[in-house]
Formats: structure tokens, C-alpha cells, sequence
């Protein structure tokens, strides 16, 4: 008799720590893949297929570049590190003077900051987020 009892009270318990993980996924904008990153922030720009036909591109001076493409114009090998930076943006604002691009870094941040209440861990969430959006770049490069 108890031990059934027991066992329905940690069912009921599962189901609630269950519930409230997926009302946290949902809520939370940092979980985001960075497909849905990449169609939430890039597209607009660069284009739904990423090769630089957003409905935004019109507007800007040069076109967002063909991301289909990173790896092919470096020797076949995808440019992690560099393009990481420039996505992040923060580390080379002072140096690109005439950069279109927003500085997703800074974005990120303040959307971290907004999520977590505060500075901690805005790093960390911020970096996942790059890394997130330049795997996705990675898997779609032809
Ligand atoms: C407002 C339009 C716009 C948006 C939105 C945008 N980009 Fe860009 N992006 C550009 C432009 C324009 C360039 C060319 C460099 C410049 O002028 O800043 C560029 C350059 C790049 C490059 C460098 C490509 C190369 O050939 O070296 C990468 C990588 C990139 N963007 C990724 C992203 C990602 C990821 C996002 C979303 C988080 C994004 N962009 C959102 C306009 C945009």
C-alpha cells in the first residue's frame, strides 16, 4: 500500500519536474538552436538559404555575402575562429568603422542579461549562441 503510494507521489513528481522543464525551453531564448537563431536574426539579411537575398539586403551598401560559401572562398576549409569573432562582433567594432552588420555579441548580451537577471553566466550563454549559429553555418556550407 505505501510503497504504491510512493510510487504515485514520484510519478506526480516527474510529471512536474517534466512540465516545468518544458515551460523553461520555451521561455527561455537562449535554448535556441542556431537554425532558429540564424532565421530569427540572419535571414532578413543574408536570406532564408543564407546565400545573401534577404528582404533586407536591398538597403545596404555592400550585400550580406553568400554564407553558403565561407569554406569554398577559404581553401576549403571553414573559417571557424574568424568568423566566430566577426558574428560576436564586440572585439572588432573600433576596427570596422563601416560594418552593416549588427554586433550579435552585444545583442546576445543584453538578451542574456535580460533572461538571467543579470551579468552571470551572460558569457557563457553568449558564446553557445556564436558557437550554436557558426555550427549551422558549418552544416550548411556546399
Ligand atoms: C542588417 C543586415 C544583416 C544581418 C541582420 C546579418 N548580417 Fe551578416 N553580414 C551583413 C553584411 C552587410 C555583411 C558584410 C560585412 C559588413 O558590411 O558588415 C555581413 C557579413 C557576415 C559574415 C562574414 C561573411 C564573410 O564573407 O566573411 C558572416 C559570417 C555573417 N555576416 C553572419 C551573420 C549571422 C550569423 C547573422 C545573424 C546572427 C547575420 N550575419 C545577420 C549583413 C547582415
Amino acid at each position: 500500500m505505501s510503497s504504491s503510494r510512493g510510487r504515485l507521489t514520484s510519478g506526480i513528481l516527474l510529471a512536474a519536474v517534466i512540465s516545468l522543464e518544458i515551460g523553461s525551453a520555451c521561455a527561455d531564448d537562449l535554448t535556441r538552436s542556431g537554425e532558429a537563431d540564424f532565421n530569427m536574426y540572419c535571414a532578413d539579411c543574408h536570406g532564408d538559404d543564407a546565400r545573401g537575398n534577404g528582404p533586407r539586403a536591398f538597403g545596404l551598401t555592400a550585400p550580406p555575402p553568400d554564407l553558403t560559401r565561407l569554406a569554398e572562398r577559404h581553401e576549403g576549409v571553414f573559417p571557424r575562429e574568424s568568423v566566430t569573432a566577426l558574428i560576436d562582433g564586440r572585439a572588432s567594432v573600433s576596427t570596422h568603422g563601416s560594418r552593416e552588420m549588427p554586433v550579435w555579441g552585444k545583442w546576445f548580451k543584453i538578451e542574456a542579461e535580460e533572461g538571467l537577471g543579470g551579468a552571470e553566466g551572460d558569457e557563457g550563454s553568449i558564446r553557445k549562441r556564436v558557437n550554436a549559429l557558426v555550427d549551422y553555418l558549418i552544416s550548411i556550407q556546399e
